[in-house]
């Protein structure tokens, strides 16, 4: 039976924006959830070893690339698995949290998960990425245009032709205004931006819900 992944990226544990959004999406849901902390338990960074295992019979592996495939095994069936995604990933200079890019970095395997052109076997799964950030993002705020999370993830499980899946957003945003004196003042944006979130977060776990449900039928 298929499940939420729920992957998360935060080193801040339970003070994390990023988690606490998650969990009140995963309070809604209705189903079986399998969760991986990639904060608590990273994965290795994919090297040679891994890369190379990818493309030789596995019966020519070395011992170092029986074990790099395991994993990449592990990894990948565990995505593939899945019937809808719950990725809890804060913006950490201005980019993806590393421990979550290494996660990437392996279940990405052309002809498993990524199609170039072929099958894509997670076309369509509803796909959501929570991601807290200390500043503002939004039209008119002086960093705008400057987040590369949202966008780069939007291509990379989004697009047709890798991963297909079906991916929305949510940005709790200035959550440094209650404890950067200089932010102060934007507090009222970061609670609506916070409230805005947990509500959001709570629709889309019925959405899926009922995404999850009818693809099971069908
Ligand atoms: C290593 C690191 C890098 C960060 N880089 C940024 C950044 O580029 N832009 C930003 O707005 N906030 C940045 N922040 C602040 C976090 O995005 C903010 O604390 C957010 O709430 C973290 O998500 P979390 O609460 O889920 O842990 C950074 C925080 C850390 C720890």
């Amino acid at each position: 039976m298929s499940y939420l992944l729920r992957i998360d990226a935060s080193a801040s544990g339970a003070s994390s924006i990023s988690r606490q959004v998650a969990d009140s999406f995963t309070a809604a849901w209705s189903g079986d959830i399998v969760r991986r902390d990639l904060a608590l338990n990273p994965v290795d960074h994919l090297g040679a070893v891994g890369i190379t295992a990818r493309t030789m019979r596995a019966d020519e592996h070395t011992p170092e690339q029986k074990a790099a495939s395991r994993l990449q095994d592990e990894l990948v069936q565990e995505f593939l698995g899945a019937g809808a995604y719950l990725f809890a990933v804060p913006l950490y200079n201005y980019s993806i949290p590393s421990v979550f890019k290494a996660w990437l970095d392996h279940i990405m395997v052309v002809g498993r998960t990524i199609g170039l052109g072929g099958a894509v076997p997670s076309a369509g799964r509803p796909t959501l990425i929570v991601s807290a950030r200390g500043g503002g993002y939004g039209p008119g705020a002086p960093q705008h245009g400057k987040d590369f999370l949202v966008p780069a993830l939007e291509t990379i499980l989004g697009d047709p032709n890798l991963m297909a899946l079906d991916v929305r957003a949510i940005t709790p945003e200035l959550t440094y205004a209650p404890s950067v004196e200089s932010l102060r003042h934007l507090v009222p944006q970061h609670r609506a931006s916070l409230e805005s979130a947990h509500t959001q977060a709570r629709r889309q776990a019925e959405e899926f819900s009922r995404i999850t449900a009818t693809r099971a039928i069908a």
